[in-house]
């Protein structure tokens, strides 16, 4: 259907232990806050809805490091959270949460009338139950001997170290992380969601009718359906989470999976007494903005239990975003590897709109992305500020200078191909944008806005008014060719801040004022149009849309950055050790693994991406690369993983600590050729200077293997 007479746009509620970094509002926030104020300005019906996620492990564990009560920890995050959305201009209708009392009741009598219905399956499992601790323990509260590798503290649902993914049953010595006793089996009774008898109708409705989905989400729904759905339980065993309604069930709550998306609909109601028109009126288009861990709960468990349920709409897009690095390296919670907004929005008070613009324009739509400050700091200084900043500001100062600050008349008599040309582009852009909007083309959508400035400024540039005012002396006819380029001009900036205004509101407010017009003039219907300023209108002066970004600032944050950073805790450090494992599991749980048991697990079915973010050829280039062959090798005392070792590259010998004494034996490898980076700065290791790097293939089971030239080659040959 195509004919939608209301939108509910959603965004992925976020789990309520800890503030929002920049990953957050590019994954989903920003592109569904852009959708929303566009949609508004085109007069739509529309509700945006989020909250926080305030049940699940998540939560606990935040508790646990805290040492306070789950309850303090979302309400302390839900208040920090709901701030930062709202500081930065992500326009909610309603930013609600899962602990208040009309979830706990629509989450309940949803199951309850699923479970009336006979659409579960009551299984009765053996878990393991920490008798110290009194309660049935989640995958990841459960620590033992990795079988594949040998590594001690494994997670119950994978090894850190081989990367292999667990159950709890195959560690060897398990034991609870909440008090190191070992645990025991226990028999619980949880309640299924088959959700194998959905997989025809999944099939038929998703990849038969949604083929228009964006590659990410579609492909990664196509690979869960192909590797077939199992039963999912939608109960477990804890005190924290909407009870399970039904007799004698104390101890049991709804899976959080269970609850959150259902989440949707409570705050909803909440907002709304027409509620049911939003999620229960077929002509309701529901688009679910999330990032791509949320996949497989928003394109299949969800629809599977709105369909199970009965009566509601079902998305009709679920447009997930991938993730944003940050400066080369995955955006990491737990190691403090993050841009976090409420500190941004300290350092740089009232640039919301900057931070916008980077993020939406360097989104990562359709792959992983990297946030650079570097990167943040010219798409400021060269787009924001020397494009379209510059574009308004010059209209401004010359319509002033030249036109004594009115709009001037547009004389049909001297007006040219180029001036025709420029207000064709208007309309042109318009349709542009609105189709990328559609299409949830966020990164297009924003540059078309910005090419539109770039052309401004090349048609002022073209015109040169200030040059041609010289000779208004001699040729007072002239005038008439300085009115007709800022009457452009001017008629361009008011599109522009219609344009602009679903990405960069504050900016578009701030338009608004200098050309002294009312909020009414950022309706969608206005763009296109030439004629939006009368002539003769008297406008206020410039005001600085952008500032430039100084080299000192992006330092300061890049340093920022690296010092707040936990760094790995040191094997020889317990308590550092013990920190960085409850980090580890705090960081796993913040990924909110499915599960297919009653404990959680982590799914190997879906396919995650493991490469690091993209470079250009040039950052590849510097690094020098070069076969040499080892001469000799011995043990680095009180080292246990390092060998010293000679190197002969041809030009010169060196020598290069390694890190791969537990692999192989001294004798066994010396005369092997390996490739060596040779340009990498020196580095003391136990006392010893290695002067460059050995490159070694690690496999899945963590064992080390050699990378050379397939036959012997020269000593010193390049690699590239
Ligand atoms: N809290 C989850 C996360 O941060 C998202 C929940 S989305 C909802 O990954 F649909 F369940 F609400
Ligand atoms: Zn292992």
């Amino acid at each position: 259907m195509t004919d939608f007479k209301r939108y509910l746009v959603t965004a992925a509620l976020p789990y309520a232990n800890g503030p929002i970094h920049i990953g957050h509002i590019a994954g989903c926030y920003l592109p569904a806050d852009i959708y929303v104020r566009y949609q508004r300005a085109r007069k739509r019906d529309i509700k945006f809805i989020c909250g926080s996620d305030e049940h699940g492990v998540p939560i606990q564990i935040r508790a646990m490091k805290e040492g306070t009560t789950p309850q303090a920890v979302v309400d302390k995050y839900h208040k920090i959270m709901g701030d930062t959305f709202q500081q930065m201009g992500i326009s909610f209708d309603i930013y609600s949460r899962t602990s208040n009392k009309v979830h706990h009741e629509t989450a309940a009598a949803f199951f309850k009338k699923m479970y009336d219905d006979g659409l579960f399956e009551e299984k009765e499992t053996e878990q393991y139950f920490d008798e110290k601790a009194n309660t049935f323990l989640a995958d990841r509260y459960i620590v033992g001997t990795c079988p594949v590798c040998g590594n001690e503290n494994a997670y119950g649902d994978q090894c850190e170290r081989c990367g292999s993914s667990l159950s709890p049953d195959q560690l060897i010595n398990p034991r609870s992380t909440l008090s190191d006793a070992t645990p025991i089996k226990k028999a619980t009774k949880h309640w299924y969601l088959p959700l194998q008898n959905y997989e025809p109708w999944l099939r038929e409705w998703l990849l038969e009718g949604h083929k228009e989905w964006k590659n990410n989400v579609y492909g990664q729904c196509k690979s869960w359906l192909e590797n077939g759905l199992q039963p999912r339980a939608m109960t477990r065993d804890s005190n924290w989470g909407v009870k399970v309604p039904l007799p004698n069930t104390e101890g049991k709550v709804l899976y959080v999976w269970f609850d959150a998306p259902i989440g949707y609909i409570s705050a909803t109601k909440e907002l709304t007494d027409q509620w049911a028109d939003y999620w229960q009126k077929s002509d309701t288009k529901l688009v679910h903005f999330i990032g791509k861990d949320n996949i497989v709960f928003h394109c299949i468990i969800f629809p599977a239990m709105l369909k199970a349920h009965g009566n509601f709409v079902l998305p009709d897009n679920v447009p997930a975003n991938e993730f944003l690095n940050i400066e080369g390296e995955k955006v990491s919670t737990s190691r403090n590897w993050a841009v976090w907004v409420d500190q941004y929005l300290l350092d740089f008070p009232e640039q919301q709109d900057v931070l916008r613009y980077v993020l939406c324009s360097n989104a990562p739509e359709t792959k992983d992305n990297d946030f650079t400050w570097k990167d943040f700091q010219d798409k400021n200084n060269s787009e924001l500020v020397s494009i379209f900043g510059n574009f308004v500001n010059r209209t401004f100062v010359l319509m002033h200078k030249l036109c004594g600050g009115k709009v001037p008349n547009l004389h049909a008599d001297v007006a040219d191909k180029a001036d025709e040309d420029m207000i064709a582009e208007f309309e042109a852009t318009k349709t542009r944008v609105e189709n990328l909007l559609e299409q949830y083309k966020f990164r297009e959508a924003i540059f078309e806005v910005i090419d539109l400035s770039r052309k401004g400024n090349k048609y002022m540039q073209e015109k040169e008014p200030w040059i041609v005012a010289k000779s208004l002396e001699t040729n007072p006819e002239k005038q008439k060719l300085i009115d007709n380029c800022l009457h452009i001009c001017l008629q361009l900036t008011a599109n522009l801040a219609v344009l602009i205004n679903p990405f960069l509101p504050f900016t578009a407010k701030k338009m608004l004022h200098m050309m002294k017009v009312v909020d009414k003039m950022l309706d969608w219907e206005n763009a296109g149009k030439a004629k939006l300023l009368s002539v003769g209108y008297s406008l206020r002066e410039p005001q600085l849309l952008f500032r430039k970004i100084e080299k000192e600032e992006i330092e300061a944050q890049i340093e920022k950055l690296h010092a707040n950073m936990v760094k790995p805790a040191t094997t020889s450090d317990p308590a550092a050790k013990k920190a960085a494992k409850d980090a580890k599991a705090a960081a796993r749980a913040a990924e909110g693994k499915p599960a297919t048991t009653a404990t959680e697990a982590t799914d190997a079915a879906a396919p995650a991406s493991n490469t690091k973010a993209e470079i250009v050829y040039d950052d590849f280039a510097k690094i020098d690369l070069k076969v040499g062959t080892i001469l000799s090798a011995e043990k680095v005392a009180k080292a246990d993983k390092l060998l010293k070792l000679e190197v002969d590259l041809g030009f010169e010998k060196r020598t290069i600590v390694s890190g791969i004494a537990l692999h192989f034996s001294p004798e066994e490898i010396v005369g092997r050729q390996v490739v060596v980076v040779v340009n990498l700065a020196p580095r003391k290791m136990k006392g010893i200077e290695s002067n460059g790097m050995i490159l070694m293939a690690e496999d899945k089971a963590g064992k080390l293997h050699f990378v050379n030239p397939d036959t012997k080659v020269d000593e010193g040959s390049g690699v590239s």
